[in-house]
């Protein structure tokens, strides 16, 4: 069983199409497995391609591969579907990052191929911090599915799903998570301005600080969370004072439970 694809197409090499073609070949994809797809190459696309000898095509004209993988704006699938259709075989694997468009819509553009992975994943993807989740229709096989998860574990953390529709949740949870936590490192920076201390300094210890933590918990992995809230909260302590603000009716939890669903909710309407 090949560990990697032996042809692989990657049509749209954006921010995260870019990003996975990077952490591909970091990871051990030969160079010369990889062919990209993409009409205006950024400069490091172009540069990465030159220096690791990738072909990077601007129109398609390749055989079917083993991999399609689907790297463009949901919205630009229209134009796209017709261009790439004949690259979607039977034996081809159609690998999608696209959010919001299912198996179904896949399938009715790409008749001939069989095989669909639906992929979520998420911005630190970039840096190979993602979290990625992903859903495989039943023509999935073992080695296709292997693929996947060497595929998409290049970019960081990966999980397979069960049911399709629990992409709306891992939209809501992990592909707009990195904005609440830029939202939380905003409010925490305003927070520091109300009790007086200057906007710079405000800035640099909320920063300071979402990004310790993150680093913290990362680097104690096996300690939950809990357990890392409560090493820093002494009994009656100011600590405990902002904890109880948080953790009472209509705090922390409360919120985010109300902002997942609503983001859940415009996925699933968003979906087709
Ligand atoms: N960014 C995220 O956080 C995130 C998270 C989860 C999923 N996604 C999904 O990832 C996908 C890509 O997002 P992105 O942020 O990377 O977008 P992006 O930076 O705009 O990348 C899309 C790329 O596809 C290229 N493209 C357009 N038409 C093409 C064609 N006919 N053939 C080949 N390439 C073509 C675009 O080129 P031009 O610039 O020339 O149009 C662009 O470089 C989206 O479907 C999105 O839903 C993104």
């Amino acid at each position: 069983m090949a560990e990697w694809p032996a042809r692989l197409v990657l049509v749209g090499a954006g921010k995260m199409g870019g990003a996975m073609a990077h952490g591909w070949l970091e990871a051990g994809l030969a160079a010369s497995s990889l062919m990209i797809v993409e009409p205006h190459p950024s400069p490091e696309i172009a540069s990465l391609a030159a220096s690791r000898g990738v072909v990077l095509a601007t129109g398609i004209t390749a055989p079917p591969p083993d991999v399609l993988a689907l790297a463009v704006k949901p919205q630009s699938l229209d134009k796209v579907a017709p261009e790439i259709a004949a690259l979607a075989a039977e034996r081809t694997l159609v690998l999608s990052i696209l959010a919001g468009k299912t198996i179904a819509n896949l399938e009715a553009r790409l008749p001939e191929a069989r095989a669909f992975v639906r992929a979520m994943p998420n911005t630190p993807a970039a840096i190979g911090r993602g979290v990625t989740a992903a859903f495989a229709n039943a023509s999935v096989t073992g080695e296709q599915r292997r693929w996947c998860e060497r595929l998409l574990g290049a970019m960081g953390a990966f999980y397979w799903l069960e049911q399709e529709d629990a992409i709306d949740a891992v939209t809501a949870i992990s592909g707009g998570g990195p904005a609440y936590v830029f939202a939380l490192t905003e409010a925490l920076a305003a927070a520091a301005e109300r009790l007086g201390l200057p906007a710079e300094l405000s800035m640099s210890l909320a920063r300071g600080t979402i990004e310790g933590a993150g680093e913290l918990m990362r680097r104690q992995g096996a300690t939950p969370p809990a357990t890392l809230r409560r090493n820093v909260t002494s009994p009656g302590g100011t600590t405990a004072a902002a904890l109880a603000v948080l953790e009472g009716p209509g705090g922390l939890e409360d919120l985010m439970i109300r902002a997942a669903a609503a983001a859940r909710a415009r996925a699933a309407e968003m979906a087709g």
